[in-house]
């Protein structure tokens, strides 16, 4: 999704693995939020992501699913916020550790308290408006754009069929440098990614957004070295 677009189907990725009994974790940081995700439903072994991007919140915060209770995953760091047997005083003992038994044992240190309290506001948006309501929404603007790349002779990198593809993010088949910096010096940010330029469509973006950016291109492609152009 990251680099082209385009959607996994996580599912028969899921199934394939446990053939082999190999774990599947699952970065879903691009999709959450923003596409219908059910962990009981695909198979998974864990599913992480941070919550700065579908989720709304500012940087800092993030979290883990798992099949299994984490009790029996040990965390690569320990602090004194993940151990069950920490004196109330803070002063280190040389009693072995004994983990907390729950998610508290991977928290590292104090909580980003700001972005707890905006992931619990951000939730409560997301649930009244609907994820399926966002998917749909951010796959409609992509038709709107697919159309107007079209009209211009700019090929997407990732696939174009809406079950293949994520329905909020195009990665479009332009890589000059100095695309993203005119874009940026009119108010557009796109993200340079290995084969061209992504745009990241949100459950804020609108019909407008894409007929602006779709005149910006228009215009970059007349201006700006034009060598890349399919
Ligand atoms: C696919 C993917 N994974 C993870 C992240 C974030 O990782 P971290 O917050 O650990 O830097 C991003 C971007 O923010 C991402 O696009």
């Amino acid at each position: 999704m990251f680099h082209n677009g385009q959607r996994n189907d996580i599912a028969s990725i899921a199934a394939l693995a446990a053939e082999h009994d190999v774990a599947v974790v699952v970065d879903s940081m691009q999709s959450i939020g923003l596409v219908p995700l059910d962990v009981h439903t695909l198979g998974i072994t864990a599913l992480a992501s941070g919550s700065h991007k579908g989720l709304l919140t500012p940087q800092g915060l993030g979290f883990m699913w798992t099949a299994q209770p984490v009790s029996a995953l040990p965390p690569t760091y320990v602090a004194n916020a993940g151990i069950g047997n920490a004196r109330a005083d803070l002063v280190a003992t040389t009693d072995p550790i004994k983990l907390r038994p729950n998610a508290h044992r991977f928290e590292i240190g104090n909580f980003n308290i700001a972005a707890i309290h905006a992931l619990g506001a951000a939730l409560d948006l997301l649930d009244a408006v609907g994820i399926t309501t966002i998917e749909e929404h951010t796959q409609t603007l992509g038709d709107q754009l697919i159309a107007g790349l079209d009209d211009l002779g700019v090929d997407l990198v990732g696939p174009r069929e809406p079950e293949h593809r994520a329905p909020h993010i195009y990665v479009i088949a332009l890589t000059d440098p100095a695309l993203p910096v005119y874009f940026s010096e009119r108010g557009v940010r796109l993200s340079p990614v290995r084969d061209g330029l992504r745009i990241s469509l949100g459950m804020y973006s609108t019909s407008d957004d894409i007929d602006q950016f779709l005149s910006h291109l228009t215009r970059a492609l007349e201006t700006v070295s034009t060598s890349e152009v399919a």
